[in-house]
């Protein structure tokens, strides 16, 4: 079959076997063909760049259900099953007055994958409302809980995805508040976005339409476009060559994660490299946020990987800094 609705670089590979999962039963028993040595596991698709066909036994994690398991004081946990779609799962929760996730609003992508990359938007990453997840071990078959410190999260990072293949998340169970709210509106963005739209005691639901607003202005909806949010992690450099850089750059955009370690936004030292909007052939960068990589329509895979080395390259040039991809590349 053809995995192009199921990615949202929408990529025609092909998958020679395909089978999707909707109970933990199912997933186990397809870890016990023995035809099928190795799996590839498949998400959302929304993080991931597929330059060729896949021979291996394509997994597609369905399983579904949301459910409130305890609440107590101002904390409600909530367990989600892994093939639930984010954004669902964000609106579902603003509609039970549950806050935590709504900086989180409009993210392409199941609630599975979402710990894989700790994902992370506006001030707010996944890590900040996890509380802990149940994982498939893929050889022992066993399900093992993960609480947070064990899932060893970073920038776009976690245990999950320094292993790749051991676990799959089936579930994510979610701390979220039930009345006091800890509103998160330090992203300049959204407290202009709140200022414009004139709203001076803001709602989680407020927040989550600021950010709607702000992503649909800025990123294209796969839907329409297809594209796999940022392509690269934004670099940290050290205080030498921040200051360096800074000199002949006064208006270089950056924030202090230490003493000696700043982020760079690579859509910034990509823009400056004159890649923003351009388009070669299907292959393009976005206008209006050049760490985005668009498929305009036919592109393959390998022809966005290409393009993202020549990204790549310019910036390595140019800045001396080495962009490392977001996106899985297969
Ligand atoms: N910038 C440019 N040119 C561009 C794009 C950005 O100069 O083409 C500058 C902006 O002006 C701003 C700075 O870079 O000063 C940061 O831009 P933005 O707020 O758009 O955020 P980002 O650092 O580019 C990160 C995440 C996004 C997330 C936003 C908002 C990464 C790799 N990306 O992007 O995440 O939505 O912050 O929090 O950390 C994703 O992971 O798929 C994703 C979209």
């Amino acid at each position: 079959i053809s995995l192009k609705p199921y990615n949202t670089f929408g990529i025609d590979v092909k998958a020679k076997n395909f089978i999707a999962v909707s109970s933990l039963k199912e997933l186990k028993e397809v870890f016990l063909l023995k035809e099928y040595p190795t799996k590839f596991i498949l998400g959302g698709g929304s993080n991931m760049l597929l330059t060729k066909d896949v021979d291996d036994l394509v997994v597609n994690i369905n399983l579904k259900g949301k459910e409130i398991i305890s609440e107590s004081g101002n904390t409600t946990l909530v367990k989600v099953k892994a093939g639930e779609n984010w954004h669902e799962f964000v609106l579902w929760a603003l509609s039970q007055n549950l806050g935590g996730v709504e900086n989180l609003s409009l993210i392409p992508g199941n609630v599975g994958t979402a710990p894989i990359q700790n994902i992370g938007a506006y001030g707010v990453e996944l890590k900040d409302v996890f509380y802990s997840c149940e994982a498939l071990n893929t050889k022992t078959l066993e399900v093992k809980p993960f609480f947070k410190e064990e899932c060893n999260f970073g920038y776009r990072d976690s245990y999950f995805k320094r292993n790749k293949g051991e676990y799959i998340i089936t579930s994510v169970t979610f701390k979220l508040t039930n009345t006091d709210h800890k509103l998160n509106i330090s992203y300049g963005a959204i407290e202009a976005e709140l200022k414009n739209k004139k709203v001076t005691h803001p709602t989680i639901t407020d927040i989550s339409n600021a950010v709607i607003s702000i992503r649909k202005s800025k990123l294209p909806d796969p839907k329409e476009l297809g594209n796999s949010g940022s392509f690269f992690k934004n670099p940290i450099i050290n205080k030498s060559q921040f200051e360096n850089l800074l000199a002949t750059n006064p208006m270089m955009p950056h924030y202090v994660v230490s003493a000696n370690e700043i982020k760079i936004p690579a859509g910034w030292l990509i823009e400056q490299c004159g890649f923003k909007g351009k388009r070669f052939g299907d292959a393009g960068v976005h206008k209006n946020q050049a760490l985005v990589i668009v498929n305009y329509g036919n592109a393959s895979g390998k022809e966005l990987w290409e393009l993202a080395l020549s990204i790549q390259q310019s910036v390595k040039e140019k800045f001396n800094i080495n962009i490392e991809p977001e996106v899985n590349i297969y």
